[in-house]
């Protein structure tokens, strides 16, 4: 369409002078005293691609992005998972070879989920010494020192427990108090297998403190806790639960996570981890809870991470595959508004492709 129109302009409106063309042009500059236009013009902030990089308010560094890793037990190779296009189900021997991957690439943190071949009432395999997460952070630390990988596992119950709760069960209900030992037990058996950063996404009340207490009763005072400290209730979650198995088989999680209306809540359980002594919190999903990041942001000190949780990651993939909208651009802009809205750090199943993008690949 050619900016030169050849419309007239319709008779009923009122045509303002530019300056420009203005009989009395100084009249017009009387009401600029400097401070707005035509002396501002803002458009040149945005008149070249060199000053508009130059002047970006957020960015999105490979170093300030998570990659979660899913290792399954009893499988032979890469398993391809159909709910998230481009996400694998790995076996502990591919692991290794993923992490040079990962490191290639500048990505110098993963979270890594377990799915076991064996579930109980009581998630005996999420700290058995042998369980799958722990054979793998052993087999990561054998390999990868702390200076160059950061290890996280997701402390919670639900790929481990027959009814795929993210607690005890206990007369159809999930205990609250009797769930906070096994989650302590959990992540003192992570942290004993070498991993760095352990984090909690059970929403139990006091799960920070129990697990704090008990990390550093058996001398593992350096190991970080980053809670899943304001976790949504949401309907984001369900590729993931279809790829990790931890559907609830029973009822939801809503008696556990937030409800989707709620800011003030989420603000009061993150205060409550900050008391535990937490080391880092989180907002979890991220995309349609920018609000949450920005209010988290403001009202604590504490590094904040954001989870771009599975149906995020469904949601622009399916979008993209069906040529709808160019993925490439649309990753940079939805982790881009992540930062901006205050996330340090940025758990995404995209931090491969954006870590490319960001090198010039
Ligand atoms: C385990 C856990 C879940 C996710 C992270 N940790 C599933 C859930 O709470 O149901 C979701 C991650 C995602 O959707 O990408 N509690
Ligand atoms: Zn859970």
């Amino acid at each position: 369409m050619s900016m030169k129109g050849s419309k007239p302009k319709p008779q009923h409106q009122p045509r303002w002078p530019s300056p420009m063309e203005d009989s009395d042009h100084r009249s017009t500059r009387l009401h600029d005293d400097g401070s707005s236009f035509p002396s501002v013009r803002l458009r040149r902030l945005r008149r070249s691609s060199a000053i508009r990089d130059m002047l970006q308010e957020s960015r999105v560094d490979v170093g300030t992005l998570v990659y979660p890793v899913f290792v399954q037990e009893g499988i032979a190779g890469r398993e391809p998972i159909q709910s998230m296009p481009g996400q694998s189900r790995l076996p502990v021997s591919l692991l290794v070879d993923e992490v040079r991957h990962l490191l290639e690439l500048g990505i110098r943190a993963i979270i890594l989920f377990g799915i076991p071949s064996r579930k109980d009432e009581y998630a005996s395999s999420a700290y058995a010494e042998d369980g799958i997460v722990q054979r793998a952070v052993s087999m990561l630390r054998r390999e990868f020192s702390s200076d160059d990988l950061t290890i996280i596992t997701d402390v919670c119950t639900c790929q481990y427990t027959s009814h795929g709760h993210c607690g005890i069960v206990d007369g159809g209900r999930v205990d609250n108090d009797s769930t906070l030992g096994v989650l302590a037990r959990i992540a003192v058996s992570h942290a004993n297998a070498g991993a760095d950063i352990v984090a909690p996404s059970a929403m139990m009340d006091g799960q920070v403190r129990a697990i704090r207490d008990a990390l550093d009763d058996e001398g593992f005072k350096d190991v970080l806790i980053m809670s899943y400290s304001a976790k949504y209730s949401s309907s984001l979650y369900s590729p993931f639960r279809s790829a990790a198995d931890s559907a609830p088989r029973f009822g939801d999680r809503k008696s556990y996570q937030l409800h989707y209306t709620n800011a003030r809540e989420a603000l009061r359980e993150i205060e409550q981890d900050v008391r535990e002594g937490v080391d880092i919190i989180m907002v979890k999903p991220a995309i349609a809870y920018l609000d949450v990041i920005r209010l988290a942001r403001d009202a604590f000190r504490h590094p904040l991470a954001a989870y771009s949780v599975s149906g995020e990651y469904a949601l622009v993939k399916a979008a993209a595959l069906q040529g709808l909208i160019d993925e490439d651009s649309v990753v940079m802009e939805l982790l881009s508004c992540i930062r901006r809205a205050g996330a340090d750090i940025i758990i995404t199943y995209f931090a491969k492709r954006a870590a490319e993008i960001i090198n010039g690949r």
